[in-house]
């Protein structure tokens, strides 16, 4: 069987070149390019990475992939990473690692975003995936209770060992379930007047490659 997220994942690496300051995204997909980036960088690749996640930084310092703060860099030139879903408009909702915020701020820092995905993260439109909120532990509740006086359904995500989870900032997750996203730049607005929502998941026009691997070996390109 194909491991999608295999092929996608390295397929990017094609894109990083010597000297380059890399984001590395968060995830089971984007693990397979920074594999392969560890690879290259062992075969003298230059590059400095700037992690999403204390899980891709501890992964990319085993792998002796030089690394730095998003605070001690100017502009990063390019930025892979992984995604929950993405539709043919390249609107898409990430998250679902609970590293939305970092990526965000690295997405928006970078010169050239990629996304590697298997094809079954390639949708007509948003929903089917639950949509995270970053969330202050301080009024979580009120949060939850003011979404759902509005009739959006929100669970607070938890470990496996039933303990809520928190972010690498400290932070809770709120994922709301069952609502569809037919107009994301509406939600996207709204969600923006909430006070304590830090950060939530809808990426908007962010992507500008999208590296999806395909169930028969293919690799399909798609360019804004
Ligand atoms: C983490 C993310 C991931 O990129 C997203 O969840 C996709 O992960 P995977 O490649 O494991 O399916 O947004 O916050």
């Amino acid at each position: 069987m194909v491991n999608q997220k295999k092929i996608a994942g390295e397929k990017a690496c094609e894109w990083v070149e010597y000297g380059m300051v890399v984001g590395l995204g968060t995830g089971s997909t984007v693990y397979y390019t920074i594999e392969k980036l560890g690879e290259l960088v062992q075969q003298g690749l230059k590059i400095t990475g700037v992690a999403t996640s204390e899980q891709t930084a501890r992964q990319a310092e085993k792998l002796g992939i030089p690394l730095k703060s998003l605070n001690d860099v100017v502009e990063i030139d390019i930025t892979i990473d992984g995604a929950d879903e993405v539709t043919g408009a390249f609107q898409g909702i990430k998250g679902g690692g609970g590293a939305l915020l970092r990526e965000k701020m690295v997405a928006e820092a970078s010169r050239l975003n990629i996304w590697v995905v298997g094809e079954e993260k390639l949708v007509d439109s948003l929903g089917n995936f639950p949509l995270p909120l970053e969330v202050i532990p301080f009024g979580w509740k009120q949060i939850k209770r003011s979404l759902e006086k509005e009739g959006i359904q929100a669970t607070l995500r938890t470990q496996q060992n039933k303990e809520i989870y928190q972010t690498n900032n400290g932070n809770y997750i709120l994922d709301i379930v069952n609502q569809t996203f037919t107009n994301p730049i509406k939600w996207q607005e709204k969600l923006a007047q909430v006070p304590g929502i830090v950060e939530q998941g809808l990426f908007l026009n962010y992507v500008d490659i999208i590296i999806c691997g395909k169930a028969d070996g293919e690799i399909e390109l798609i360019k804004k």
